[in-house]
């Protein structure tokens, strides 16, 4: 996929603003706070329905107006394809894809596959491990559009197997209820599981070799997946456990406890990784799943980067980008402080890019090669 024009009306801090890609590279640079973030954002949402950072439509709405427009035109093998997305607060959020109304997200999330990375998604090491399942699901569901489905029906069982757990005490319990609940949960839950741990299996393999290439074959990294399906099924599982979830009032075991386990030379990486090897892990991590759906979907995901530079040293800084220059026949684009750094270094490489300025809420060509 090949994003051609982009148009923003009333999204953030832009009010009318369309600009036109052509070169394999774009590059956002402008200073802190000038709406670079922001741009990929509307890009990001073109692919999700919903942005990046803000789960509150309403807020994404420039302030002082009622509602958002984004249209991405794309070509992908030659196809012109189109995506719009509108918001009101009135209304409830409209997808067309190719002049189509879209019913549900699930139908429209992996159409046009991307993948984003960006400075706040280091906490995935860091924050608890909802976020790295969030990981696992971002990709999955681009790979597969059974996934999400699977897992909207997961989580609505799930919210009501707990709800009911709130409401009743050991002694009063529905047992047949809670029975039924198990029941619904098992067939998603064996679903979700299996492709997981077969996403891991993949992810793992191509992530041991991107992870060399941009280290400069420097450190040992490893990531794997972990989930108390490994050892019973769900249905055993909700049984054994329903005494201690009737006494917590919520679910103890399933995927929704599933974790990624990640290491460095074989120590766990949060505890002992510095800035710059977080930095590497993440970048690689993000690069093995846009290799991972490139090979299942034949699709080439595009590439955000957003800020990423800094705390890189330039050797890895060029490792990085030469990796992207060999295997990601893609499009990407790259938001920086600094027009030059990564300009500089793409331009060392050969690599054809368009950079563009934003400020005053304006986005303006002012360079290619
Ligand atoms: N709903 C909105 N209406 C108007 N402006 C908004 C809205 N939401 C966010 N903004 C503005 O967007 C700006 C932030 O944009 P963004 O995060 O894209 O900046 P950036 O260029 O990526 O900055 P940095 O270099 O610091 O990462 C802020 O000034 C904020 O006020
Ligand atoms: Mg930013």
């Amino acid at each position: 996929m090949f994003l051609n024009a982009l148009k923003l009306t009333n999204y953030k801090n832009y009010t009318t603003v369309q600009a036109v890609f052509d070169k394999p590279v774009v590059i956002f640079c402008g200073q802190n706070g000038t709406g670079k973030t922001n741009m990929l954002d509307a890009i990001y949402q073109l692919s999700f329905c919903k942005s990046n950072f803000q789960h509150k439509d309403s807020l994404l709405v420039t302030r002082g107006e009622t509602l958002f427009r984004l249209e991405g035109n794309y070509q992908n093998d030659g196809d012109p394809h189109k995506t719009v997305i509108k918001f009101s607060a009135k209304t409830k959020k409209e997808i067309e894809y190719d002049g189509k109304k879209i019913s549900k997200i699930s139908d429209h999330v992996g159409k046009i596959p991307l993948v984003f990375i960006g400075p706040r998604d280091i906490q995935l090491f860091f924050d608890g491990s909802i976020e790295r399942r969030r990981f696992l699901d971002t990709g999955l569901c681009q790979i597969d559009n059974q996934y999400l489905h699977k897992l909207v029906t997961y989580n609505r069982i799930l919210v009501q197997r707990n709800s009911y757990l709130k409401s009743t005490s050991p002694h009063t319990a529905d047992f047949a209820l809670i029975q039924s609940y198990d029941e619904q949960l098992e067939n998603p839950g064996l679903f979700i599981y299996e492709k997981r741990m077969d996403f891991v299996n993949r992810l793992s393999t191509i992530f041991n070799e991107v992870y060399k290439s941009i280290s400069g074959n420097k450190e040992l990294a490893s990531c794997t997946y972990s989930s108390q399906l490994e050892h019973q099924t769900l249905g055993l599982l909700l049984k054994q456990s329903r005494e201690k979830d009737l006494f917590l009032q919520r679910t103890t075991q399933g995927i929704h406890k599933d974790e990624l386990v990640f290491t460095l030379n074989d120590q766990t990486l949060k505890q002992f990784g510095s800035e710059g090897q977080l930095k590497t892990f993440l970048l690689a991590l993000k690069l093995s799943m846009w290799q991972l759906i490139k090979n299942e979907t034949s699709q080439q995901p595009i590439l955000l980067l957003d800020d990423i530079f800094a705390k890189l040293d330039v050797e890895r800084v060029k490792n990085l980008l030469s990796y992207i220059q060999e295997t990601c026949d893609t499009q990407i684009f790259i938001s920086d402080t600094d027009q030059s750094r990564v300009s500089d270094i793409l331009e060392s490489l050969s690599l054809s890019h368009a950079v563009f300025q934003i400020e005053n809420n304006q986005i303006a060509r002012i360079h290619e090669a």
